[in-house]
């Protein structure tokens, strides 16, 4: 399957599941699951731990926007950033 097709079934799963927007629901689990299919193949999740998951949000939503120079483009929706952030803050 295409990256792309992937990112679109994911994105259609989590639509269904998640809210938008607030990092208060924020799903760890659920960031993992983007993280690993996603992410990983650049990002160790590590190297991340310990940040601020706010900030993080912030920072992927302006990659997603393309605000902010990124080795690849990322096509997230608001709650699968939040979710993302929350799984690369806590490192695990
Ligand atoms: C094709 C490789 C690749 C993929 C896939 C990738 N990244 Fe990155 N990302 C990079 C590189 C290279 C950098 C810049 C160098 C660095 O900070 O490691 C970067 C930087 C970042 C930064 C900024 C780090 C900082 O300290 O400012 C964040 C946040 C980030 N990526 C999040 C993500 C997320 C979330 C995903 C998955 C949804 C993702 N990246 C997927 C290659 C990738």
């Amino acid at each position: 399957m295409s990256k792309f097709s992937r990112l679109a079934v994911i994105a259609g799963a989590f639509a269904s599941l998640a809210g938008f927007g607030s990092t208060a629901h924020a799903d760890a689990a659920a960031g993992k699951a983007t993280f690993t299919s996603i992410c990983s193949e650049c990002h160790e999740v590590a190297d991340f731990e310990g940040e601020d998951a706010a900030a993080l949000q912030g920072t992927i939503k302006n990659i997603v926007a393309g605000t902010q120079k990124h080795k690849k483009a990322l096509k997230l929706t608001d709650a699968q950033v939040a979710d993302v952030a929350a799984y690369m803050a806590s490192g695990k």
